[in-house]
């Protein structure tokens, strides 16, 4: 499909060049190239300001528009909403927001409750301040504590920061609130234990010691991405989830999964956690739930959560005094309850199981082609990252120039937007990772999987 563009967009790159701060970026290049104005979208497919169409494999650039673009149906239902009634605050209840709160927990077995913001970083602080009051309210301010990952991320915020573990998301944004543990990761690729035959099972043992150096009573909460988006789309070892599933039972410790990036089917179930039998106690969602039709995010919890917030009605402290304005829009949950019928009405779940397991089939013929530098292809459904190495021997990561190469030349040369880890972990930017929309037919990741080819074809050269 091609769009045409009769409209003169070069006021609006000088408005943005002038005044614009983009996210993640470096503006020095700005000074002499003009940045991208994306100006429509429809299905998989967006339109830059010059009318040039891009195959767009990263879902909005961060693994958010799983239901594709223009979507009318979402659109109609926000606006029907909004002239009925936009916003109140979330002390009262809204259709919406009670509608989609039933619809998400018919989906999430074992949880009850949900607490509406509206980023990821808010939903993830929303469950440390229950941690931590439950610290207060139960165990005597003891287990206060929150153990968080090496490589993953949680957020932007300071104390969603804290909680990250990516060395250059945090590097000149301390001091930090305290109280934040970090513990190993889990990527096997790269085994701090060397070559064992049970790697996940070690490195859930490896979070139970520092449990047990920090003590058990002082640690509350354990905040786990089902599957590491941005700091390498790392799957779990086998054997690793039933292990950590088994030491927050043993030590009391909440168990909070942050499906910011699974949630709504980018793995081919409702949520990441579903493909290990996780009984989780808090989970927490952004991206997909709206598809970003609207913002709206989610830290959805078990009855027994809940319920230690409103047991003790004579204390006027007792109960979750926490607010989030915007969580009263009712844009959010009005997108929410239309993506989620889009992801049912058009088996998308099943498409992106299918589809992920062809993506990932075409991402091992390009390691095959390049069998020197192709470290390893991960992931689960539309989910999917391909590590690059220096050596597959020595598995020294690729230099982080040439993988950007490699991302560039695919939107250069290919017009196909793809997405790589940035900024994440010094020297171990070396990911390509895809997560096209849930929508994606073998045609389009066959244009995906050739316009990589050609890039490292010609940026390895
Ligand atoms: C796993 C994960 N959690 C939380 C967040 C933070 O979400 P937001 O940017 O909406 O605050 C992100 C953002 O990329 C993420 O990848």
């Amino acid at each position: 499909m091609d769009l045409q563009y009769e409209n003169d967009y070069s006021g609006i790159v000088e408005a943005d060049r002038a005044n614009v701060w983009h996210h993640l970026t470096q503006h020095k290049k700005f000074e002499t190239v003009d940045p991208l104005i994306i100006i429509e979208g429809k299905g998989n497919r967006v339109w830059n300001q010059k009318g040039r169409e891009h195959l767009d494999a990263t879902s909005g650039g961060v693994w958010t528009v799983n239901v594709g673009y223009g979507r009318t149906q979402i659109a109609d239902a926000v606006r029907d909403q909004l002239v009925k009634m936009n916003y109140f605050a979330g002390s009262m209840g809204t259709i919406p927001g009670a509608k989609f709160a039933e619809r998400l927990i018919s989906k999430m077995p074992g949880m009850s409750r949900v607490y509406y913001s509206n980023s990821g970083s808010e939903a993830n602080e929303k469950a440390y301040k229950i941690v931590r009051q439950i610290s207060h309210n139960k165990f005597g301010g003891k287990k206060q504590k929150i153990l968080y990952r090496s490589r993953d991320y949680h957020g932007t915020t300071i104390a969603a920061l804290a909680s990250g573990g990516q060395d250059q998301r945090k590097g000149q944004y301390g001091p930090f609130p305290d109280g934040f543990i970090e513990v190993p990761h889990c990527l096997e690729y790269r085994s701090q234990f060397g070559d064992v035959t049970d790697y996940g099972v070690q490195a859930a043992n490896a979070i139970e010691e520092v449990i047990l150096r920090e003590g058990a009573d002082t640690v509350g909460g354990l905040v786990l991405e089902p599957v590491t988006a941005g700091g390498g789309v790392i799957t779990p070892p086998a054997g690793y989830w039933e292990r950590v599933q088994e030491i927050c039972k043993k030590y009391e410790i909440l168990l909070i999964i942050d499906e910011v990036v699974c949630g709504l089917g980018r793995t081919g179930t409702w949520f990441g956690y579903q493909h290990y039998g996780i009984e989780p106690d808090m989970v927490t969602m952004a991206k997909g739930v709206a598809s970003g039709y609207a913002a709206i995010s989610c830290t959805v919890t078990t009855e027994a959560v809940f319920d230690m917030f409103k047991d003790n009605p004579d204390d006027p402290m007792s109960f979750f005094r926490d607010i989030s304005t915007f969580g009263g829009c009712t844009g959010g949950p009005a997108a929410a309850l239309e993506n989620m019928k889009i992801l049912e009405d058009e088996n998308l779940l099943e498409n992106c199981a299918q589809m992920g397991e062809y993506m990932f089939g075409k991402l091992e013929e390009i390691q095959a082609k390049y069998p020197k530098v192709s470290g390893q292809v991960r992931g689960k459904g539309l989910f999917l990252g391909l590590e690059l190495v220096k050596d597959v021997e020595t598995r020294e990561p690729l230099d982080e120039t040439l993988v950007q190469g490699i991302v560039a030349d695919c939107m250069q040369h290919s017009a196909v937007i793809i997405g790589a880890t940035n900024r994440s972990l010094a020297g171990f930017n070396n990911t390509l990772c895809l997560s096209p929309a849930l929508i994606s037919t073998k045609s389009d990741l066959d244009e995906v999987a050739t316009a990589i080819d050609g890039a490292m074809s010609r940026v390895l050269a």
